[in-house]
């Protein structure tokens, strides 16, 4: 067991004494115990401090990034990290609301986030599931995270090793699909170039051809599975 940010992989390996490894698995995102401890501040149905690190160590809560970012930065997380259209409809509500003070809870959050919601038609997904979502992505650097130990744990995968990752939404996942796409390709010259120029070899072999998705009785035995996609890969030293 060690405490550390899985992009410092290399690091973490090399003070340990270790060069290559034969299997990796990511299991990214959020866990159940950090969900259902109001303290940490992740979930919108239980009331708590709005912090969401899932690093303790680290400093910048979700308060934070709410009284410090500006509205164009908030605009874009929410939009990017959250996939939410109504982003700049959120943004004013969330700074009507700091009007009368700064948001330091959950709940507070929460509620601010359903009237802005205010639609004919009730949505598939509560309407603090996006906004959520991006904070924690911001708050915790999810994406930039996730890219570097994709590209790092090459270098220290050995010949044959698998990796493994479990995402649990689409952002996570077109990352991982696409860096596998990437490293399995070998030459990306131009399709008329006569001889390879670029010298680029396969690095990884795909073995999901397709993604794995959980089956019904899982999601069943475990809803929090539902959103879940696997996706494995084999290290090649062509
Ligand atoms: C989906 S949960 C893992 C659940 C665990 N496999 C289980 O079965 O209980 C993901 C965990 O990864 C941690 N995590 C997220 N980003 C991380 C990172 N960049 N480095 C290290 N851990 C991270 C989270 O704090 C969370 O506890």
């Amino acid at each position: 067991m060690v405490h550390g940010n899985y992009s410092e992989i290399q690091s973490i390996l090399a003070e340990r004494n270790i060069q290559g490894i034969d299997g990796l698995l990511l299991d990214l995102g959020v866990s159940s115990r950090q969900l259902d401890t109001p303290e940490r501040g992740f979930s919108f149905t239980h009331d708590g401090p709005l912090d969401m690190r899932m690093d303790r160590e680290e400093t910048t809560t979700a308060a934070d990034l709410l009284e410090t970012l500006s509205d164009k930065e908030l605009e874009d997380i929410i939009k990017i990290y959250g996939e939410e259209r109504h982003y700049k409809k959120i943004v004013r509500f969330i700074r009507k609301a700091q009007g009368k003070g700064p948001l330091s809870t959950t709940a507070s959050l929460a509620r601010i986030l359903s009237s802005a919601a205010k639609q004919p038609r009730p949505t598939r997904i509560h309407p603090s599931t996006r906004t959520f979502q991006a904070l924690r992505i911001a708050v915790n650097r999810e994406l930039d995270h996730l890219r570097t130990s994709l590209t790092d744990s090459l270098q220290i995968l050995n010949d044959t090793a698998r990796m493994v990752v479990i995402s649990f939404h689409s952002l996570e996942d077109r990352i991982v699909k696409r860096f596998f796409q990437d490293e399995a390709k070998a030459c990306i010259c131009p399709p008329k170039t006569p001889i390879c120029i670029c010298g680029k070899k396969s690095r990884l072999k795909i073995i999901t051809r397709r993604v794995v998705t959980p089956p019904a009785e899982e999601v069943k035995a475990n809803p929090r599975a539902s959103s879940s996609k696997l996706r494995a890969a084999e290290r090649i030293y062509a």
